[in-house]
């Protein structure tokens, strides 16, 4: 399995990390299969597998559901397990006992948190009871409503300062790696260049350390159309919308079940 250390040694040899989302035991295999390098049960499950607006319902109980299903398929493939809306942000304490539950109960390698400096205290508490955290700056979904909505953020080159200076501090703090979200990609390279630790990119442009998207928009999965910085590489939703209706055809007009299909 590849360790943090590995992510790192990464990041000095110019190795692009891939990573991917996953919700199960079905699309872990599958990210395994693929020779991802890490696989992020994301607190996207809400939107995506729960089909809710924004990831602020999910549970601790839902994130060890989830996290335990992909540990059944993922193999050696590190595991990163999002900490969801307040399991973290009430303290450094609660945080500690929330990702101590992630790695023991459900097989998580490292957790990830969303926020910037203010995030000191509690990534240092988890990270030293060995437990590798990742942080998330830019957009943070789990700040919906302080952002007013899904907005590209870092803009101003004054904003670009500020999440560099936030991200210098989390990894001083302990972090091994970062995520930016919506960010222009000049502001990423000025956070890039302001951290050793690897940054990881969705929707933040060329000059990350590695890129992650979600396992149902690269596979192109969902009905509503993904945000721009998605790249479709398959059109899963129509292959398999045409199974389906060939299937109830089939039954419709009596060839299914046919010979090699029945138990003699
Ligand atoms: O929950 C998630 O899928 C994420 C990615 C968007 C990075 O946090």
């Amino acid at each position: 399995m590849k360790s943090i250390i590995d992510f790192q040694k990464m990041k000095l040899d110019n190795e692009k990390i891939s990573m991917i989302t996953a919700y199960d035991f079905v699309q872990a295999g599958i990210a395994k299969e693929a020779g991802i390098d890490i696989i992020l049960v994301g607190d996207s499950l809400a939107t995506t597998v729960q089909g809710k607006k924004n990831t602020l319902s999910v549970t601790m109980d839902e994130m060890i559901y989830h996290t335990k299903l992909v540990k059944e398929g993922a193999g050696d493939v590190f595991i990163l397990a999002d900490m969801p809306f307040m399991s973290y942000q009430t303290g450094p304490k609660e945080a500690l006992i929330n990702a101590g539950r992630l790695v023991k109960e459900a097989g998580a390698n490292a957790v990830k948190i969303e926020g910037g400096a203010f995030l000191k205290e509690t990534i240092e508490k988890i990270v030293t009871a060995g437990i590798p955290v990742m942080a998330h700056i830019g957009l943070m979904p789990q700040f919906i409503n302080m952002l007013g909505g899904y907005k590209v953020q870092g803009r101003s080159e004054a904003e670009a300062v500020k999440l560099a200076s936030a991200a210098a501090e989390l990894e001083h703090a302990g972090a091994f790696m970062i995520v930016l979200e919506a960010i222009p990609e000049e502001t990423s390279l000025v956070i890039q260049k302001a951290v050793n630790i690897p940054v990881i990119g969705i929707g933040a442009g060329r000059y990350t350390d590695g890129q992650v998207l979600v396992f149902y928009d690269v596979v192109g999965m969902l009905a509503a159309a993904p945000p721009k910085f998605v790249k479709k590489y398959a059109d899963s939703r129509s292959i398999l919308i045409k199974a389906l209706s060939d299937f109830r055809d089939e039954i419709k007009k009596g060839i299914f079940p046919s010979a090699e299909n029945i138990y003699k």
